[in-house]
């Protein structure tokens, strides 16, 4: 293995190649990624190589002036997703599988259909009937995956997938292959090299079946053991109230056990009730002096307005992690001269039924948005519908420009 030096400068070396697994951001980092015989072979869409944006009304807000987010959610098929996915599928490839699957809430399953395709290879996606996005689903059909919509959660998927997989030669791509998890710990080193390997103190991360947690908890430690980084920021989670298990767990059995519960959420990408990798969660926060906290219907809606305003967007489940700083914040755990790094796992356009429901109203219950109403009004926009003349318009601008 090289100096931490030299391993800086080759893969900063490598943004300039015109080799397709130098262009990507994960393969980019391919000393640390000792997965596959012929990694010039990967199968890539250039994922990774994700925006670091300065978060400045929402910073200006809290009072964090050192406030960021890793866009996950400008990988190819718009998620964090695409990062294990091309480590996990090559190795698929590699290992002469024809089929790959997985149960999903939506995102992994749009990431293997495009990457399998891309590999001329077949996936079949279990997902939980009406309980996914258009958006994500209409990838899945689009990339050409077979697709089963069971009647039943997320949860009940993933029992359907274990039990097809013992009796089928097809390669298993849920979130527990670890093949997905050393692709998904690049994100670490992505962070690290925007902060000019002095890292950030603290990266708030969303969960749902808890791997990217373990993924990048595992980045960042492997970072510091080889020498590239002299310290490991506090990795916190943020689950939604009603999906919620880790948060428990940690709360009344200090993450020795987890109740499975039975998940509900409208930021539907973690509207999971039993995670698979909540022991590795739960280590991981643990180890780097993280926290795990719940957040609201309502406190998901509002940070995800927030987020969007700033220009940037994201998708709900993305937005527990801007909910929970605030929560963290009022409680003293993150100080405001400290910096943070929210991990924005989804783009904006992969709930747009949510967004739009938000603006019109309908999304919440009047229980849901007590309390809150007066914020949540001023983050409403609305769409007027006019006479096609240019006073109706020239009269909505100059109400606007009084206001
Ligand atoms: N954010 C988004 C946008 C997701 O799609 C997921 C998980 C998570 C956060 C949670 O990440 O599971 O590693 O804790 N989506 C999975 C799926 C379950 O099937 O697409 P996690």
């Amino acid at each position: 293995m090289p100096n931490p030096s030299a391993l800086r400068w080759l893969w900063q070396e490598r943004l300039q190649s015109r080799l397709p697994i130098d262009q990507s951001g994960v393969w980019r980092f391919r000393e640390l990624l000792p997965i596959l015989l012929h990694p010039e072979k990967a199968v890539t869409l250039r994922e990774g190589n994700t925006p670091l944006y300065r978060l400045l009304q929402s910073g200006e807000e809290l009072g964090v002036e050192q406030l960021y987010a890793k866009h996950q959610g400008m990988n190819p098929t718009g998620s964090f997703k695409d990062t294990g996915m091309t480590a996990a599928l090559s190795r698929a490839r590699e290992h002469g599988f024809q089929w790959v699957a997985c149960a999903s809430t939506g995102n992994t399953s749009a990431s293997m259909a495009a990457y399998a395709s891309r590999a001329r290879m077949n996936s079949l996606v279990l997902l939980p009937e009406g309980k996914i996005s258009w958006s994500k689903l209409s990838q899945a059909l689009d990339y050409g995956s077979f697709i089963c919509q069971l009647n039943t959660d997320f949860d009940g998927c993933v029992r359907v997938l274990t039990e097809v997989v013992r009796s089928a030669p097809v390669y298993l791509l849920n979130s527990v292959n670890p093949y997905r998890l050393e692709g998904q710990k690049t994100a670490a080193l992505e962070i690290a090299e925007e902060f000019d390997w002095q890292l950030p103190d603290h990266v708030i991360v969303p969960g749902g079946n808890l791997a990217n947690s373990s993924a990048l908890g595992k980045g960042f430690l492997e970072m510091m053991h080889l020498g590239l980084s002299s310290k490991v920021p506090k990795i916190s989670v943020v689950q939604a109230e009603g999906a919620n298990p880790l948060y428990l767990s940690l709360l009344h059995q200090e993450g020795r056990e987890i109740q499975p519960m039975q998940a509900n959420t409208r930021a539907s990408a973690i509207r999971i009730g039993n995670p698979a990798s909540w022991r590795k969660a739960a280590r991981v926060i643990q180890q780097t002096g993280g926290y795990c906290e719940q957040v609201t219907e309502a406190e998901i809606a509002l940070a995800k307005a927030e987020i969007g305003q700033e220009g940037i967007g994201c998708e709900p489940a993305s937005a527990v992690t801007l909910a929970g700083l605030k929560k963290f914040v009022r409680q003293g755990k993150i100080h405001r001269d400290e910096s943070v790094v929210l991990l924005l796992t989804g783009h904006t356009l992969k709930d747009s039924e949510y967004i739009i429901e938000f603006h019109q109203g309908t999304l919440l219950s009047k229980e849901e948005s007590a309390g809150v109403e007066r914020e949540i009004a001023e983050r409403r926009r609305a769409t007027l519908s006019l006479e096609p003349s240019a006073d109706a318009v020239l009269r909505v601008l100059e109400a606007a420009i009084q206001i």
